[in-house]
């Protein structure tokens, strides 16, 4: 097999910011130990997120020059909106500032309170959303999904004999049905057309809408092709709209795979709720031809969703995060299996079986990744889902990962491998490493602003003589 490359060469570039550990170490506690407080030109390889993150390719920045910035009947709309109806076959296309926008509009018009919204799982956002207007927003993924070595190929499915029971247990109280793909909060992991065509049938069977939650659609697509008996053959597209076709709308997060900064959009067939959703776009970001967006960067996302469907972009960016993935597992550091579509999620509580979850391992092992090399990465664990409870004890996060993000066409194959040989130091120091105290915890979303101390000087014993 000849390797996989990057299928394009680069016309801008950015320097990469290269910082001495000392300059790290102060960095960081400055940050009160927390990565989202640290400057992001400090930082050499950002994989806080794959979100807005993306390189845009020169097509799009020319198709943002052209752009039409009229307040109504923009001509980039209507090219937006053939793009969007032609993949997705909705008719009404409903351009917003980013995917939550699309969220709150759709849950605003079609769930009320103590009315329930279903998935394999939500992401924070959609859950926020729900839960905002008094609903309640349920996880139906499949067992395999809690199983981190499981080498299962579409850990996002749902699990249908729960779908079933739930749908007849709360006939009636269901607003909508919906499906991530692929499921971020479950490790970025597939979800199969079998599946989704399985779903669709139970969804149309009890009456209740299907909302696919889509912002990662074309990699769900090529994993199902790689994956998926009998879809080999296909291209991406001609799955993306398949996939597309068994739903009845979407939210879509512009931020992930239409390849651009910002921006994103509702999608639906219905006419009616179509229409209650424009009334309250005018409302909140604007009339119906831009929504939230300037016209460029619809034209931006226009350009984005097809060059995404590009089989040898895809067929790479797959190949990157495995990449990433066997990387680490070559040198002992245990990811979630098999790699997915957009981020690498290390285990880090079998990486650091000594932190007990309280004391927080995956923090460990994001502040040592970036004062081993200047990798930032974001922990989803008990930092982010932990609490302590009445009696003095505390509830931790059923898992402790580290999601690496990679985010689109922005780092180069040796910048990979760089990123596997920092982890590989950490590796090499890891029984030395310990666990943190949360000095300052905010009440919600404590993981953006929370801050830290190490368990004893270990930080300054490990990281402070280099
Ligand atoms: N749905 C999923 C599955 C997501 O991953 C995100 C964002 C959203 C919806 C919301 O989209 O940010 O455009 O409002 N995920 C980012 C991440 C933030 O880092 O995973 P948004």
């Amino acid at each position: 097999m000849p390797v996989i490359i990057e299928p394009f060469k680069i016309k801008t570039v950015e320097p990469l910011a290269f910082t001495t550990p000392a300059e790290r170490l102060g960095m960081i506690e400055a940050a009160g130990f927390n990565v989202f407080g640290l400057q992001a030109e400090d930082v050499t390889f950002d994989l806080l997120t794959d979100s807005g993150t993306s390189a845009m390719s020169d097509a799009q920045w020319a198709a943002m020059m052209i752009a039409d910035e009229s307040y109504a009947g923009s001509r980039s709309f209507a090219k937006f909106e053939a793009t969007v109806r032609e993949l997705t076959t909705y008719e009404h296309v409903i351009p917003t500032h980013q995917g939550r926008a699309a969220e709150r509009i759709l849950f605003q018009c079609a769930v009320k309170s103590g009315q329930r919204v279903v998935s394999n799982n939500h992401f924070d956002t959609t859950r926020a959303n729900i839960e905002y207007l008094g609903g309640i927003a349920d996880d139906l993924v499949c067992a395999e999904a809690r199983d981190t070595s499981s080498q299962a190929p579409f850990k996002g499915d749902v699990d249908l004999a729960r779908l079933e029971r739930y749908l007849a247990e709360h006939r009636g109280n269901v607003a909508l049905g919906m499906v991530t793909i692929t499921n971020n909060t479950g490790g970025g992991q597939p979800v199969s057309l079998a599946n989704l065509r399985a779903v669709a049938a139970l969804y149309k069977k009890h009456g209740v809408r299907f909302i696919l939650d889509a912002c990662r659609f074309a990699e769900n697509a090529y994993m199902i092709k790689q994956r998926e008996p009998g879809q080999s053959a296909r291209s991406a597209h001609d799955i993306a709209k398949e996939v597309f076709s068994l739903a009845d709308g979407c939210t879509m997060s512009g931020k992930k795979d239409a390849l651009v900064n910002m921006g994103g959009f509702l999608a639906l067939r219905d006419d009616d709720l179509a229409r209650s959703a424009r009334n309250l776009l005018i409302l909140t970001e604007g009339f119906p031809t831009y929504g939230g967006c300037a016209a460029r960067d619809l034209e931006a996302m226009a350009v984005g969703l097809r060059e995404v469907l590009d089989e040898r972009y895809l067929e790479y960016r797959l190949a990157t995060v495995r990449y990433l993935a066997n990387g680490l597992n070559a040198l002992g550091i245990p990811t979630v299996q098999p790699p997915g579509g957009h981020a690498v999620y290390v285990d880090a509580k079998a990486f650091l079986p000594h932190i007990a979850p309280r004391a927080f391992p995956g923090q460990a092992l994001v502040v040592a990744l970036f004062l081993e090399g200047g990798i930032r990465t974001c922990e989803i664990g008990s930092v982010m889902f932990g609490k302590p409870t009445a009696d003095g004890g505390f509830a931790a996060s059923a898992l402790e990962l580290v999601r690496l993000a990679l985010p689109r066409r922005r780092y180069t194959q040796s910048h990979v491998d760089r990123m596997i040989e920092i982890a590989g130091d950490v590796a090499k120091r890891r029984d030395a490493l310990r666990g943190f105290e949360m000095t300052e915890r905010p009440p919600h979303l404590p993981h953006f602003t929370a801050r830290f101390r190490p368990e004893g000087e270990w930080v300054r014993e490990v990281y402070g003589s280099r």
